[in-house]
């Protein structure tokens, strides 16, 4: 694969890839969790404690998933903001929310470690299959955390290490060497779903993700497993 950039050029890096795949990132999306992706952010919507009538933002928006679910929540009453950095992934997002005729998310250019939003904004943050490519994670947490108000939870969905030690090599096997392949097929740069596992590879582990949102303040941290472990639900409270 190329070489994954030292940290000062990773933004510009991670931004330039997903704009890259961004035509292909839903379908790509649909073979890599065998279509379980929408019911993952089913289960971690259903933990935020959202009602209707609230505020969401979901950071990392990619092409509005995540979003469009916490609007299902909020419904009429209520309002979301997506943000992205990458602009090929925002005017995605947009044409969903035009097709599934959803009026009530604002999708934005922004990134995720300098939100533009005051302080204690949101009754909840999500953030889905993005904290792992933030450049700076501990920014990223802290924004996420800084616009939350008092007592609004922060979920993040994000892959993990599968628990099992009898599934970890065939899960190994299918997401390192299957992917970059799958991806060929598809007609996806093949380059960009070689840093996909490489990412995953080195993130953080679920308690190390648990001590960083304590660390922003957060409280009350719950962690889900998902498919075996593969896939993590991290939810924490913003102190009140
Ligand atoms: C793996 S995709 C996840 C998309 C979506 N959340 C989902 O669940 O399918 C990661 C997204 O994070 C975005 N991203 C990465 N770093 C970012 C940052 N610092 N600020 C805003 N967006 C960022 C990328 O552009 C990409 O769309």
């Amino acid at each position: 694969m190329g070489n994954v950039p030292a940290h000062s050029e990773r933004e510009a890096y991670i931004e330039s890839l997903f704009s890259a795949i961004a035509d292909k990132y839903d379908r790509m999306n649909n073979i890599l969790s065998l279509s379980r992706h929408r019911a993952w952010r089913r289960f971690a919507v259903s933990k935020s404690a959202l009602k209707p009538g609230d505020c969401a933002l979901d950071c990392c928006c990619g092409t509005g998933d995540f979003a469009f679910e916490l609007s299902r929540i909020v419904g009429d009453q209520g309002y979301v903001v997506g943000v992205d950095f990458s602009e090929a992934m925002i005017e995605l997002a947009e044409k969903k929310a035009v097709r599934l005729r959803t009026r009530d998310i604002n999708f934005i250019t922004a990134n995720a470690c300098e939100l533009p939003f005051a302080d204690d904004s949101f009754d909840c943050v999500s953030v889905g299959f993005g904290v792992r490519n933030l450049a700076d994670i501990d920014a990223g947490l802290a924004e996420m955390s800084r616009v939350l108000k008092p007592g609004g939870r922060l979920v993040c969905l994000e892959t993990s290490e599968v628990r099992s030690k009898l599934l970890r090599l065939p899960w190994k096997l299918y997401f390192h060497v299957l992917t970059p392949y799958a991806a060929l097929v598809m007609g996806a740069r093949k380059w960009a779903y070689e840093y996909l596992p490489h990412s995953a590879k080195w993130f953080l582990s679920r308690e190390e993700m648990a001590r960083k949102f304590s660390k922003c303040g957060l409280v009350e941290i719950t962690i889900s497993d998902l498919m075996f472990g593969a896939v993590c639900v991290h939810i924490g409270t913003k102190v009140g």
